[in-house]
């Protein structure tokens, strides 16, 4: 229905626009489709211009256009009034008194958990910590460290080849980092290199073809044997109480001359020493040795002014001492319901 008198219309609805308030966001909403939709009754009145008399025509254009803008501004106004409301609306509603959403925490991994105990002891002591590719060459991980070509020990370390390469490997042992240092850094040095090895071994629930050590290597002008085994000792009883006792058995490694492996004393009194030492109450721990000449030479240290000695610890045996872990193949699933159980082990 036309209205009579379409500018007395326009003043209505303009004085009833200043006059809206809405309460929410439906009230916004009717609002918004009475003066602004697409059916909206601001066009119905813009019709009217044809009944308008020729010379207030303008001016009746005009006074819809402002219609239409008073319009737009005051939307404007309410949703910004209706966005404020409801944020102060939801920041009343807090409820101070509710306990907090649980806060999911990760958790260190048993590996970590063991080298970074390890590599906090050493650093007691003034080892600096050094770490190195995982991927290496031939002469550092092997040639450098007094294991030639032809020498029987290469085949003590089942080794992965990168493809089509003989130079490229995948470390075998953390003793790489030593040659990487002593070919860096001048004596006297005192490292502690943890990290990540491989060898080509049957996948069981007791060895794994990818493994962890952390290396160690002290050099300087009358290192002895003495002070490796004074070290080991500090080590250990650090590591596993302070009446911890330990062993020194001869060995061989090509890059140590003496060479020994060290055992601690787990002792027989329960089932789980037992069958970690297999009866014996002596649990493998490291292998270590003095650093021989040779490997000195081939690194460019003078072998006559310099000694040292060096060890290198398997972390994953460790980890499953302490923590009581029955298969080594857990430790590289990243099963949640494996891991989650360290979440309160610092
Ligand atoms: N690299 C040896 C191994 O992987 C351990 C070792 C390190 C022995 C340093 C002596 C000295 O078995």
């Amino acid at each position: 229905m036309m209205a009579d008198n379409p500018w007395k219309e326009i003043e209505d609805y303009i004085s009833e626009i200043n006059n809206s308030v809405c309460e929410d966001a439906a009230a916004l909403e009717t609002f918004r489709i009475r003066f602004l939709g697409s059916k909206n009754v601001v066009k119905p009145i813009f019709g009217q211009i044809r009944n308008i008399e020729n010379e207030r025509k303008k001016e009746f254009g005009q006074k819809v256009n402002e219609l239409k803008s008073v319009a737009e501004a005051k939307y404007a106004e309410l949703e910004i009034a209706i966005k404020q409301s409801t944020k102060s609306a939801a920041t009343q509603n807090i409820d101070l008194s509710l306990p907090a959403e649980p806060f999911k925490q990760g958790s260190r991994h048993p590996v970590s958990l063991v080298m970074n105990r390890i590599i906090d002891i050493f650093e007691k002591i003034g080892f600096v910590t050094a770490e190195e590719r995982e991927i290496e060459d031939d002469w550092h991980n092997f040639t450098a460290m007094n294991t030639p070509d032809d020498h029987p020990a290469r085949d003590m370390q089942d080794t992965f080849y990168l493809k089509d390469s003989v130079n490229y490997l995948l470390r075998t042992h953390t003793s790489s980092v030593q040659s990487r240092v002593m070919t860096s850094q001048e004596p006297p040095i005192r490292i502690i290199a943890p990290g990540r090895v491989y060898r080509n071994e049957t996948i069981s629930a007791r060895s794994h073809c990818q493994f962890h050590q952390v290396e160690g290597l002290f050099i300087d002008e009358n290192v002895s044997f003495a002070d490796m085994k004074q070290t080991l000792l500090y080590f250990a009883r650090e590591m596993y109480g302070p009446e911890t006792k330990i062993r020194l058995r001869p060995s061989y490694f090509p890059f140590t001359e003496p060479s020994a492996e060290m055992d601690v004393f787990m002792g027989t009194a329960d089932e789980k020493s037992r069958k970690l030492t297999k009866g014996t109450g002596w649990l493998e721990v490291l292998g270590c040795g003095m650093v021989d000449p040779n490997v000195l030479e081939n690194c460019n240290i003078d072998s006559k002014k310099y000694s040292g000695f060096a060890f290198g610890i398997g972390i994953e045996r460790s980890a499953m001492q302490k923590y009581d872990i029955g298969d080594i193949r857990w430790l590289f699933e990243n099963d949640v319901r494996f891991l989650k159980q360290f979440s309160t082990v610092i």
